[in-house]
């Protein structure tokens, strides 16, 4: 196992400012005093892995990321539980995630369990950063970037693995609520052979101007449509799908290579399944969704990923339609999927998965 250095910082925040940011964080606004720091380079491998005080990265203007984008990122959450503990939900899994990223976008393999330590001692040495709210936590945001100064278009040889901790309640305006969405018809976010099922910030680089297009248009959140035939829902700009039909059954879309293989898609299938529900991935095309929504073979639609937990989904428009959800609330399925994910990530229900890693 690595070690990682700890050069605790000289100016932490003081306990009166800290408590004051940790009432309403919000969501990615609020960071805690440090940050995990390793590097790497093709002679020397992975090398001075340390927790320092969270600072500006000085890059020079010719780093290979800010020209040809060779970046991955990883979020996941650290919660406190009601014994006094902290767990992290199932960081193995993002730690293989950003091992296929890192493959994909042709960067240096950082090893699982380098990963994996990062986050435990980044939360060691900041756990008072954790919220005491509802639904507060700590968002661990590991990336890399190829930070090897060089213009030539190549795999960089070498690069700046870094992670963030940023305090965090509700990911939306609002607190939690159906949320509407817009579907986009003119943009896609990612096609077969390319780099959909990577976290790579040039995919969210892609999805802006749709998501931007969303929010003009009154709503919180975009829907992506395949590429190939703009029919097949994929997923939305920051989280995976799910329909609950009438009969009890869940869809979502199947990885095709083009969506991100979410943690949280994962987990409540396994969750559904564990409940005798009858989960199918498989493609659903649009005018599906609105037939089953107007005939009521549709009940409910929630959106899921780390940040956004289980966000019930209300209404739907696109550019000549609009449709609404089952009552336009929160549906009973979405409900009860939220509780048992939330109660088993804080340790107040029983985790038959073994997909928390207590760390202290
Ligand atoms: N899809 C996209 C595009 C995402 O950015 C995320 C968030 O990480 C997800 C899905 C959900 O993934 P996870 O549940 O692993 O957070
Ligand atoms: C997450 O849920 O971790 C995400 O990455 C979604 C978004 C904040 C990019």
């Amino acid at each position: 196992m690595t070690a990682f250095a700890f050069e605790p910082t000289p100016t932490p925040v003081s306990v009166s400012d800290r408590a004051a940011m940790l009432a309403d964080p919000g969501f990615g606004r609020v960071f805690t005093d440090h940050m995990a720091v390793v590097r790497y380079s093709a002679d020397a491998g992975w090398h001075d892995a340390k927790i320092v005080a969270r600072a500006p990265l000085t890059v020079d203007p010719a780093t290979a990321v800010l020209h040809y984008a060779q970046e991955i990122f990883e979020g996941l959450k650290a919660y406190a539980l009601d014994d006094g503990g902290i767990a992290l939900f199932r960081p193995d899994a993002n730690a293989a995630r950003f091992r296929a990223s890192a493959e994909r976008m042709a960067m240096a393999h950082l090893p699982e369990e380098l990963f994996v330590e990062s986050c435990r001692q980044l939360v060691l040495a900041d756990r008072d950063w954790i919220p005491a709210i509802d639904g507060g936590a700590l968002y661990l945001r590991p990336f890399m970037i190829a930070s090897e100064v060089f213009l030539g278009v190549k795999p960089a040889s070498e690069y700046l693995y870094c992670v963030l901790a940023s305090s965090v309640g509700a990911y939306w305006k609002g607190g939690a609520r159906a949320v509407s969405l817009w579907v986009s018809h003119d943009y896609t976010r990612a096609a077969p052979g390319g780099t959909g099922e990577a976290k790579c910030g040039g995919n969210y680089a892609a999805s802006l101007v749709a998501q931007s297009e969303a929010v003009k248009r009154g709503h919180d959140q975009v829907v992506f449509l395949d590429a190939a035939e703009r029919r097949w829902i994929e997923e939305l700009g920051g989280m995976n799908i799910f329909f609950v039909m009438a009969d009890g059954s869940l869809v979502t879309p199947p990885l095709t290579g083009t969506i991100l293989p979410g943690i949280t898609r994962a987990s409540l299938i396994q969750l559904a399944r564990d409940e005798g529900l009858v989960v199918r991935e498989e493609m659903y095309s649009i005018d599906q969704w609105r037939a089953d929504a107007e005939s009521g073979a549709l009940a409910e639609s929630f959106a899921c990923g780390t940040a956004a937990v289980v966000t019930p989904i209300g209404k739907v428009a696109g550019p000549d339609y609009a449709f609404t959800i089952g009552s336009g609330g929160t549906g009973q399925t979405t409900a009860r999927l939220l509780q048992r994910l939330s109660d088993l990530q804080r340790g107040r229900a029983p985790d038959p998965h073994g997909w928390l890693q207590r760390i202290a």
